[in-house]
């Protein structure tokens, strides 16, 4: 086998596999902000992507891939080396579900106080060794696969550990880690049991380079490692001196790749599903959000004002459509499946108290359909994005590339990209209803002419960093 010189590391891989009755495997794309970017990025580039075995499917697949590489087994990996590791059900259940998504990721998305919050209890411990043997299973796969000074790209809240891991057994390899989720001021990340804590740091802190998607969580992830360790930090030249090394921290906003879109979503697929959906809306203004059923997407609270929204402008009634499309996600987590149910929930409320026999005045659909995003993105009015917190949230750069007639952008101040693109959204506090239902409105009476200039100016900020040169710039200050 040839040894990489690039290497990318995620807990998804750009591939998964499903399994039909008669037990024939088939394979998808991958999906996500880190999946999306970082196939544009490696695609053709010589690079080894390691990521994780999702599903049974997934199981079965590696097991007749020799050495878990997928392109070499025969699969149509859309021109990138897949290794794809065969984690033990139990130890990635507990690491992906229990350790990555239901702690780091609600810490880094101030998440704790729902019902569900987690308890680290003995069971819990339990868990992180779980967490520790499958960033120790990266670990193996990446020595195994990684030329001599090869350069590692490790990503995400999955991956903490596995950075200090590799320099401990190759410190030839050059390494970065980069986190595509907020992260966590400290007066909250303290809420992690300390030793896990403080683990987590050190073990992000045996990359060379350390990115960010925005100075925000740039910043908060130095004021971390100047709380919790025995760390010199600099915030001008964001570095942290630790353990006799100085780790550079960077930021990197990914942007969207427009002219690859706009090709995307040139395809037949997308045109039937925008007659489908010119045809059930008519000439009606369309309000459009697309999330992961996602609890820091803050689904609920959006469709919340969107009912204000209705019950204050009466006048609008029969005139718009919101279209809120939802991608079903994390569903092995209990706190996920009830999320979504109060979100259909709520859209059926919303449509019992003022749908009429002309007017569904709220379509929802959960639902993984990619063509039928772009297609709603291309219609879009008004696009919505109020999350709670988010590290980037590319739907919200998405819509204005794609948008035909312009778009009105309703955007949280808590999304990594309002850095960007707040100068032409309508920024809101996820948190105040009725001020996202007094953008809405706000957005519905923007002038043709307003929209489509701001449209303009967001795309542009939208495409400054795409995947392509977001990768390459981490690759050229990795050296
Ligand atoms: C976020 C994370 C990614 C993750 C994606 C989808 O964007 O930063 O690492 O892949 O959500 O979540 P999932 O759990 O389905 O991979």
């Amino acid at each position: 086998m040839n040894k990489a010189n690039i290497l990318v590391a995620s807990n998804r891989g750009p591939v998964s596999f499903s399994q039909a009755d008669d037990g024939s495997l088939s394979l998808r794309r991958g999906g996500g902000g880190l999946v999306s970017g970082l196939s544009a990025a490696a695609a053709g580039a010589g690079t080894v992507w390691v990521c994780a075995a999702l599903s049974e499917a997934d199981r079965l697949a590696v097991r007749e891939a020799p050495g878990g590489r997928l392109d070499e087994a025969g699969h149509d990996t859309g021109g990138i080396a897949v290794h794809m590791i065969d984690v033990p059900e139990d130890t990635f259940h507990r690491a992906y579900n229990t350790v990555a998504n239901s702690v780091l990721w609600f810490v880094h998305h101030l998440l704790f106080d729902t019902p569900n919050a987690p308890a680290f209890d003995a069971a819990f411990r339990a868990d992180w060794a779980a967490y520790r043997d499958y960033n120790g299973a990266f670990a193996d796969a990446l020595v195994a696969e990684s030329a001599d000074g090869a350069r590692v790209f490790v990503q995400d809240y999955h991956l903490t550990l596995t950075p200090r891991m590799l320099r401990d057994r190759r410190p030839d390899l050059r390494i970065a880690h980069f986190s595509h989720t907020p992260w966590a001021p400290p007066e909250y990340y303290r809420l992690l049991p300390a030793d896990i804590g403080r683990e987590v740091l050190t073990g992000i802190l045996g990359a060379d380079e350390v990115g960010f998607l925005t100075e925000r969580w740039a910043d908060a992830f130095l004021d971390c490692c100047a709380a919790f360790l025995d760390a010199e930090i600099d915030h001008r030249t964001r570095s942290v001196s630790f353990g006799g090394r100085v780790v550079r921290v960077g930021v990197y906003g990914l942007g969207v790749d427009g002219p690859a879109m706009q090709e995307r979503a040139a395809a037949e697929d997308v045109a039937e599903r925008r007659e489908a959906l010119r045809a059930q809306v008519g000439d009606r203004r369309l309000i459009v959000r697309v999330d992961r059923t996602e609890l820091s997407k803050n689904i609920v609270r959006g469709l919340a004002a969107y009912r204000e929204f209705l019950t204050d402008h009466p006048e609008w009634h029969g005139r718009v459509v919101h279209l809120a499309f939802a991608y079903p996600s994390r569903h092995d987590l209990p706190e996920y499946r009830a999320y979504t149910e109060a979100v259909r929930r709520t859209a059926e409320e919303i449509n019992a108290e003022f749908g009429t026999e002309g007017w569904v005045p709220l379509i929802l659909q959960v639902k993984d359909d990619y063509p039928r995003s772009l297609a709603a993105y291309q219609l879009a009015d008004v696009l919505v994005v109020n999350p709670i917190r988010d590290g980037m949230n590319l739907v919200a750069k998405e819509g204005p590339v794609l948008s035909q007639g312009g778009c009105a952008l309703v955007l949280s101040t808590e999304a990594g990209a309002a850095g960007e693109l707040g100068d032409d959204a309508l920024l809101v506090n996820p948190y105040d209803v009725s001020e996202t239902a007094r953008a809405l409105h706000a957005a519905l009476e923007q002038s043709d002419d307003e929209r489509k200039q701001r449209t303009a100016r967001l795309a542009d900020a939208a495409t400054m960093l795409p995947p392509q040169r977001w990768f390459a710039a981490q690759a050229e200050r990795l050296g």
